[in-house]
């Protein structure tokens, strides 16, 4: 279970001296670190953790990481040489819309396995190898023809742009074999992201491990990998609910014992519950206000900064950390003991991050920590839109801080 680590944002706020109202992502990497380390100690022995650079690219992130994780989950080349700077842990490339050049500098750069998204795509790597004269290894991208989970995003098991549909791996693999160049190394079934069910998620390691063992028999194949991908969720609608890690662990383990002598290695590539616990969004209450029979508190940043509750229409978890000073001779707006939306400094009505949710009390001045912020936050929001200065980036471990 992630537990949240309030220190880390405490020790940025008795700190800050700044005059402009707080807006800043506040990392914890100690909690991290702690947490990382409970993730991999947890997992069989036949089982590796990469992580999905995508959820958090931050060089403080990765440097924290490196030493944990077996590896990296890379999408792009500028996911590649963040982590060349500073590891030379296995990269799995994966990702639609390969470009040639990518494939090209993959190759250069040892990237130690490339996912195959499609038979266009297999054909351009072959191509592109034979030129090179060098080997790719690939794990083939699977697109199962069942649905295989309830959480709410899908790459898989529905009519997606990932992966190859399972109907056509026979002909895929066929295909494969007849290129020299092309070396495969095992099967890719990342599928889902947020899922909160951990009973569901063995039901489809299970099941892919049984996919895949049919098809290395079939074509008698080595292919030793298969990579179950990420979708580890976070439950950001009852944060004292989470994801059942233990069971998924135990599970695995069960079946490591099953699966034996099948010479098999499995792949994670957690990026959500690798990165989220470990970062709150820390913003300012600028102003508090009612129309229309509802109350409103507005924000210094709001989802230019933290796009994800827009995205996925929710109420992100959040606590109020009270602030007494008041800075003005006149009235301070608050409320009490009722609903409220949180709002962000732009100019949409989109621009929300909490909906109608119930606070004790909420002033201007007040400031709001958004919990569980350190994944797909900072890095999937539109940040310059209407050109409001960026929040701080601030990373702390061990009580100091270091701010970007
Ligand atoms: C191929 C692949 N692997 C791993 C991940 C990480 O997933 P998550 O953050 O849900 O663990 C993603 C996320 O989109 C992905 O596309």
């Amino acid at each position: 279970m992630i537990t949240i680590n309030k220190s880390a944002v405490e020790t940025y706020l008795e700190q800050n001296n700044e005059s402009e109202p707080v807006c800043a992502y506040v990392y914890d990497l100690d909690h991290l670190k702690q947490h990382a380390q409970t993730i991999k100690n947890s997992l069989p022995d036949f089982c590796e953790l990469y992580y999905a650079v995508k959820a958090n690219p931050a060089e403080q992130i990765l440097q924290t990481l490196e030493p944990i994780v077996d590896g990296f989950e890379v999408a792009s080349i500028g996911e590649i040489n963040k982590v060349d700077e500073l590891s030379e842990k296995p990269m799995l490339f994966g990702g639609p819309g390969k470009k040639d050049h990518e494939i090209i500098e993959a190759m250069e750069r040892n990237v130690d396995y490339l996912n195959v998204e499609s038979v266009h795509e297999l054909n351009r790597m072959a191509y592109l190898a034979e030129q090179a004269q060098v080997k790719i290894p690939v794990l083939l991208r699977v697109n199962l023809s069942t649905n295989v989970s309830d959480s709410h995003i899908r790459m898989s098991g529905v009519p997606t742009q990932f992966g190859i549909d399972e109907r056509d791996i026979p002909d895929v693999i066929v295909k494969a074999l007849t290129y020299e160049q092309i070396e495969i190394k095992g099967f890719h079934f990342h599928a889902m992201s947020n899922n909160l069910d951990a009973d569901a998620h063995l039901r489809f390691v299970e099941m892919v491990i049984e996919k895949a063992l049919a098809w290395r028999e079939h074509y008698d194949l080595e292919a030793p990998i298969i990579d179950i991908g990420g979708g580890i969720g976070i439950n950001y609608w009852d944060t004292s609910n989470p994801f059942d890690w233990d069971m998924l662990a135990k599970g695995l383990s069960t079946f490591q014992a099953k699966y034996n002598n099948k010479n098999l290695t499995l792949f994670l590539e957690i990026g959500r519950y690798m990165t989220a616990g470990c970062g709150s969004y820390v913003s300012e209450v600028l102003d508090v206000k009612s129309n229309h029979g509802e109350h409103f508190a507005v924000l210094r940043g709001g989802s230019h900064h933290l796009r994800l509750p827009a995205a996925w229409k929710m109420s992100h978890p959040f606590r109020i950390h009270s602030v007494e000073e008041w800075r003005y001779p006149f009235e301070r707006p608050g409320i009490l003991n009722t609903e409220v939306t949180v709002a962000g400094e732009l100019c949409t009505p989109n621009d929300v991050l909490v909906r109608k949710e119930y606070v004790d009390r909420l002033r201007a001045g007040d400031i709001m920590v958004f919990e569980y912020a350190g994944a797909y936050g900072w890095t999937i929001s539109h940040h310059d839109f209407l050109s409001h200065p960026h929040p701080e980036h601030v990373f702390v471990m061990n009580n100091e801080i270091n701010k970007v």
